[in-house]
């Protein structure tokens, strides 16, 4: 099949391009360099050169402190981007599959949330990404939309700069001996590479909607540092930090577990326990740096 990747350089794009190709799709890696997803006459022109069977758009305005200070940007890039992307691929008769997030939710629930419950954002993220769920529902037959949570991969997200979690934690670890973090926050902290795999699964079905696909169970930010710390053996003093030592600038949802009840319904959730998950990072971090003493 022929696959549009749009942010393809990005924390998911970077590893979906790797899954596609290796599953034997001709893939186009759209960066933004090559579309502009606010202009519907440049997402038309790429989109017509490719002719797509599926377009995955993972492109989108995800800092939380940039979307409370920019949101008109953050409603064209997460809303009406999306809409762009699900008309074009509508005219051309091609599958969008479109990523969203667990900020849809406000995290009060206190237990996950399926695709049934409903949406109450409580940011300018969290809004315009669901803008964007009822632009692409709205406009293409043929969707995927697919909230997940608590990305890593061994690209950096290109939208928050610098390292992810565990490189934090891990640099954190050396650097200071001592790392505190928050215990109020759920998450289920998920793979790129095992998430991308999923979407190239769920890309050869037809079974169309709204899908939550995040890695199984679920953790605190600091049982994510424990493991982190643990699997890898590093020696330092981790603390639970007080309440307030890191204000949040902008209101988040302190629980926004997702339980990819949609996948297993239709008997397809190939994505595994968030420790086993992040146990495969850690080797393949470990393999990609002694290859790097080799050379
Ligand atoms: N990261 C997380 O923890 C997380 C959690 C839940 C959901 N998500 C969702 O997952 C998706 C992927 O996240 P990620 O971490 O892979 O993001 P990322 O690393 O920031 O990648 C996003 C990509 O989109 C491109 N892009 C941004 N604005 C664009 C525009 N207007 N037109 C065309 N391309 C544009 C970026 O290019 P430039 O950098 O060159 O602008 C970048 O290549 C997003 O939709 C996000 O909302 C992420």
């Amino acid at each position: 099949m022929n696959i549009a990747v749009i942010g393809a350089n990005g924390q998911l794009g970077t590893d979906l391009v790797a899954a596609f190709t290796a599953h034997g799709d001709d893939v186009y890696a759209m960066t933004h360099s090559h579309i502009e997803i606010t202009d519907r006459d440049s997402v038309s022109r790429v989109l017509e050169e490719i002719q797509p069977h599926v377009v995955v758009n993972t492109a989108a305005m995800h800092h939380v402190e940039n979307c409370e200070k920019e949101p008109a940007k953050a409603f064209a890039v997460n809303g009406l981007g999306a809409k762009n992307l699900a008309v074009v691929a509508q005219s051309l008769g091609a599958v969008l599959m479109h990523i969203s997030t667990d900020y849809v939710f406000d995290g009060r629930k206190g237990s996950p949330y399926t695709e049934d419950d409903s949406p109450v954002p409580v940011n300018v993220y969290g809004i315009t990404k669901l803008a964007g769920e009822h632009f692409v529902r709205s406009n293409a037959e043929k969707h995927f939309v697919v909230r997940t949570s608590g990305l890593y991969g061994k690209s950096p997200c290109r939208a928050k700069g610098g390292l992810n979690f565990i490189e934090l934690m891990l640099k954190l670890a050396k650097e200071r001996g001592e790392v505190r973090v928050v215990d109020n926050e759920f998450v289920s902290p998920t793979s790129t590479a095992d998430l991308a795999e999923q979407l190239v699964q769920l890309s050869r079905l037809d079974c169309y909607g709204l899908y939550h696909a995040t890695a199984e169970g679920s953790c605190s930010w600091y049982e994510f540092a424990q493991e982190i710390f643990a699997l890898t053996n590093t020696p330092v003093r981790l603390k639970v930090a007080g309440r307030g030592e890191f204000p949040a600038k902008v209101r988040r949802p302190e629980y926004s577990v997702l339980e990819n009840q949609a996948l297993k319904v239709r008997g397809i959730n190939s994505l595994k326990l968030w420790q086993d998950e992040l146990r495969t990072y850690l080797t393949g971090r470990v393999k990609s740096e002694s290859l790097q003493v080799d050379n």
